[in-house]
């Protein structure tokens, strides 16, 4: 048995904030946030949290899927932005959902979470121990920006993206994760500062801290060398590779991955110029968009590749 992805949901929140916009209240412009990254604007939650958009993808997921939440034995979520450090999201919207029958958790890989979802929910229906799946990527990266910020805060976007996963006789292929956490300190977040009523400090909130250049090096050579593995462990020819979802980060970095994978643009569909950098949720959004427009065919031969934070990477190969 393996996992088939059987259906998926997205949700982006109605509030468009253009690089207009931003260049009205700092130092930049739509000219170099585009030519930079391929981002022209991006949504922004105003008065709703990571689980209020992740609780709206996982039901156009179940809905597309034909799943009804009582059928689901296991929700993986895959956030960096949980509206709690503890409960997890997982739990409330499993809550929410009324998914009674399923174990639930998040999980922290940034935004290689997504990836690291499917592959566990995978590794999960391959041992026999569960048979029905949600995974779900999102984030509301718009709380832990510094908007003083130029070099981060233009990059980033808040939304959401799940799928259902079903136990099949054909699905994902392989899936392959790989982490660096002596790179930690290329991409960080601090949750709360250390401050207790001993040490006389008062916890603070931290903002996302970014060494853009080190970021856009290590995705531009560690993305293609995890899809090179994880077509290698397949014994599949990268030729044979209908699509290449890849994380959506900056429309460069994909560019430079296409040309490193040799392979077509065609192949390499993005909407990063809409959404910008939403994290957990960019493969799942780009995934929802292109099943609903009805670019998969049965059989099709689909990577899902991301980099993040950790720093992590992961690949997953699936047949379609
Ligand atoms: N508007 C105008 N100027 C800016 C802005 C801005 N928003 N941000 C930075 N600049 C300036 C800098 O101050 C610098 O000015 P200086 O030369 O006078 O010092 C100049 O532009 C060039 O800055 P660089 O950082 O060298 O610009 P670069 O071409 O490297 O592009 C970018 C920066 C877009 C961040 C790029 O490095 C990048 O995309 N890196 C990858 C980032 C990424 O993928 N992050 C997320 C990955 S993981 C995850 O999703 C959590």
């Amino acid at each position: 048995m393996t996992g088939k992805i059987i259906g998926t949901g997205s949700y982006l929140p109605d509030r468009i904030v253009t690089n207009d916009e931003l260049a009205g209240m700092m130092e930049t412009s739509d000219e170099w946030i585009r030519s930079r990254t391929g981002i022209a604007e991006r949504r922004i939650a105003l008065d709703e949290g990571t689980t209020g958009m992740a609780v709206k993808a996982a039901r156009r997921a179940l809905e597309s899927a034909g799943v009804e939440a009582e059928e689901l034995d296991l929700i993986l979520l895959a956030t960096s932005t949980q509206d709690h450090l503890f409960p997890s999201g997982a739990c409330e919207v499993q809550a929410t959902l009324g998914a009674v029958n399923a174990a639930a958790y998040d999980i922290s890989a940034a935004c290689t979470g997504f990836i690291f979802g499917l592959a566990s929910a995978q590794a999960f229906i391959r041992s026999g121990m569960y048979r029905t799946a949600l995974i779900i990527g999102v984030d509301c990266l718009s709380k832990i920006m510094d908007w003083s910020d130029r070099g981060t805060c233009v990059l980033f976007g808040d939304g959401a993206g799940a799928a259902v996963v079903r136990a099949e006789d054909r699905g994902m292929i392989h899936a392959v994760m790989g982490s660096d956490g002596t790179k930690g300190p290329v991409l960080s977040c601090v949750a709360r500062s250390e401050g207790n009523a001993f040490n006389g400090r008062t916890p603070e909130l931290g903002y996302t801290q970014m060494d853009g250049q080190a970021v856009f090096k290590f995705a531009v050579k560690k993305v293609p060398e995890c899809i090179h593995q994880l077509l290698d462990e397949s014994s599949v020819d990268i030729d044979d590779i209908d699509y290449f979802v890849l994380h959506q980060a900056n429309q460069r970095i994909n560019e430079s991955i296409a040309k490193r994978l040799k392979q077509p643009l065609e192949k390499v569909p993005m909407n990063i110029e809409r959404y910008g950098n939403t994290s957990a949720a960019t493969i799942p959004i780009l995934l929802d968009e292109l099943n609903r427009d009805g670019k998969f065919q049965p059989g099709d031969k689909i990577v899902l590749a991301g980099f993040g934070a950790g720093l992590t990477w992961g690949a997953a190969l699936l047949e379609w």
